[in-house]
């Protein structure tokens, strides 16, 4: 920590926890090494970290300004996009039919969301705060609504990201493709929603930091950043994210819904790796490559630092532990930290594949402990269905 943890511990509850998130935001941009990455993340992480612009209980607008590409010739020009259109359509499928019959009771510990593993419940006792056995229940079931919150807040990012994408991508095979990809993010976000809203109660606000990348690539005008930022980083991030909650779970409607979802998710990786790769091998120049590269870095740094649930923080422990005891809790808490780890186990493979993870950069993952994934399949080199045979 950079700044005076003991000089803000002397601040009253309320204020203390106000103050350490300023400073960690103020932390977050003096981090950043590249200006031209600075320009790039700094104004959304005003807007998502300082402003909190994303909880403030009103609709959120976004200046959105990208070229949008038309082609009169519609060319065949693309083989590769047009083999996902082609498995796309044939993967569609309707949210109405997975089993929502299925009764869902959040608070059975015969039936649990989330392993109970995934808060360490000893590490907690030792700060102080003891749970018994139904606020422990209870707090898993805050945590997992807390994440599938933060899969429909993202699952709402991919749904006007793949549009825009759609509209600025200079492929015509990628813009037919991308067509499906808007429909498979609709049904993601209604899948989710309808999840959240009819078994489980509790929608969480957006994490601050994922906020941060959503407004920072929707803001944009750079169509392959858009791409980087949606179909590689968040996109990736989330696979990782549903590989684990699809493993772990033991309710068989999220199981179910998470299996169907995945699939789609396999594609569109699969789709940002094969249009990134042409991208950034033959169309830009080193320093540009060299820029996205370290977007991609900060990007990923922003999740595996700080993508730490403080939501749930705020609502349970805000009075009880200070905001340095809780990312300690959840960093070294078995279940949590397995997850923020293995989320990555995705998206390195696939930044290796698109050419963001040089010998220049590769010390720095290595420091955050995310080069174990370096050698695993990219995204064009593994199905959903492989994905998930994977993770039985
Ligand atoms: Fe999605
Ligand atoms: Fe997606």
């Amino acid at each position: 920590m950079m700044f005076n943890e003991r000089l803000v511990n002397l601040l009253p509850g309320r204020m203390r926890n106000q103050v350490a998130q300023w400073f960690e935001a103020a932390e977050l941009l003096v981090e950043m090494r590249d200006p031209k990455v600075l320009a790039a993340i700094g104004p959304a992480g005003l807007r998502g970290l300082l402003l909190q612009r994303g909880k403030q209980g009103v609709p959120t607008l976004m200046p959105a300004k990208h070229q949008v590409h038309f082609d009169w010739q519609y060319p065949h020009d693309h083989e590769e996009m047009a083999t996902l259109y082609r498995r796309a359509k044939e993967g569609q499928w309707n949210g109405d039919s997975l089993p929502w019959h299925i009764d869902v009771d959040p608070l059975n510990p015969e039936v649990p969301l989330i392993p109970p593993d995934f808060i360490d419940g000893e590490k907690l006792a030792s700060f102080g705060v003891r749970l018994d056995a139904a606020e422990q229940v209870n707090l898993r079931y805050s945590l997992a609504a807390w994440m599938l919150s933060q899969f429909l807040h993202g699952e709402q990012g991919a749904l006007f990201a793949a549009a825009q994408v759609t509209e600025a991508v200079q492929f015509f095979d990628g813009k037919l493709y991308g067509s499906t990809q808007v429909m498979d993010e609709g049904r993601h976000v209604e899948v989710f929603h309808r999840y959240i809203e009819e078994k489980l109660n509790k929608l969480y606000q957006i994490n601050d930091n994922l906020y941060v990348i959503i407004d920072s690539l929707m803001t944009d005008s750079r169509w392959d950043m858009k791409f980087l930022g949606m179909q590689i980083m968040v996109e990736g991030l989330a696979l990782g994210a549903f590989g684990v909650i699809y493993k772990q779970t033991r309710e068989p409607l999220l199981k179910e819904l998470l299996r169907n979802v995945i699939q789609d998710e396999a594609r569109h990786v699969h789709y940002g790796v094969v249009a990134l790769r042409e991208q950034f091998r033959n169309h830009i120049t080193e320093r540009e490559r060299a820029e996205r590269e370290d977007w991609a870095f900060e990007v990923a740094l922003l999740m595996r630092n700080r993508f730490m649930a403080f939501e749930v923080y705020d609502e349970w422990f805000a009075h009880r532990l200070t905001r340095a005891q809780w990312r300690d809790l959840v960093s070294t808490s078995p279940g949590m930290s397995d997850f923020r780890q293995v989320m990555f186990r995705r998206l390195i493979p696939n930044l290796r594949e698109i050419g963001l993870m040089s010998p220049r950069v590769v010390p720095h993952y290595e420091r955050a402990g995310l080069m174990q994934y370096y050698d695993g399949r990219s995204a064009d080199q593994i199905t959903g269905a492989q994905l998930l045979a994977d993770l039985h």
